[in-house]
């Protein structure tokens, strides 16, 4: 298993249209589906503890940064997405705003996105689109944590986003 760090920009592209919902779109994923679907912190967790601090350190030293915990099925990347969630420099640093998303829900942008407003708790007034209340909550002066655990679901999908979130 390896972290593979990068640095970004979380400038959005402008032009996104979500126009992808199906005539008779399904039940819109809530904030409890989401957590129904989040596994337990798992209590048995052995070896992975340098991978945990220098995940912890690459987050909490840094202001914006992506990281990818990549690896086979089963090798134990969400147990690691867990740990490092769990960790207290994280909580001190994010505080509540470290959000599970269990992105084999969301099976492309649209629903992605819906999640995203769902499980950060997020109102979208008449007039807004969730793209942009979700866009100004992860630009404001609060630090999020957005761990998107198999995010190969909607990354994958036909109705990938064209711009980089
Ligand atoms: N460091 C570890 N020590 C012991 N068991 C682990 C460890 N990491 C993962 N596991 C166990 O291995 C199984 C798969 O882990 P999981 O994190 O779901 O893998 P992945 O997300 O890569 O598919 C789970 O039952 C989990 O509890
Ligand atoms: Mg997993």
């Amino acid at each position: 298993m390896n972290i593979v760090e990068s640095t970004v920009n979380n400038r959005v592209g402008d032009n996104i249209t979500i126009n992808n919902f199906p005539e008779n779109k399904p039940k819109e994923i809530t904030a409890d589906d989401l957590r129904l679907q989040t596994p337990q912190v798992p209590a048995v967790f052995t070896g992975r503890s340098k991978l945990v601090e220098e995940a912890v350190n690459i987050l909490c030293g840094t202001n914006q940064v992506h990281i990818g915990i990549l690896g086979a099925g089963g090798i134990g990347k969400t147990s690691v997405a867990l740990h490092i969630m769990e960790d207290p420099l994280i909580k001190e640093k994010f505080a509540e705003r470290c959000y599970f998303i269990p992105c084999e829900m969301l099976p492309d942008a649209t629903v992605l996105i819906q999640g995203l407003v769902q499980a950060s708790g997020l109102q979208v007034a008449q007039g807004k689109g969730p793209l942009d209340v979700l866009l100004a909550y992860l630009k404001g002066d609060q630090k999020v944590l957005l761990i998107l655990d198999n995010f190969e679901t909607p990354w994958s999908s036909g109705a990938r986003l064209k711009s980089r979130i």
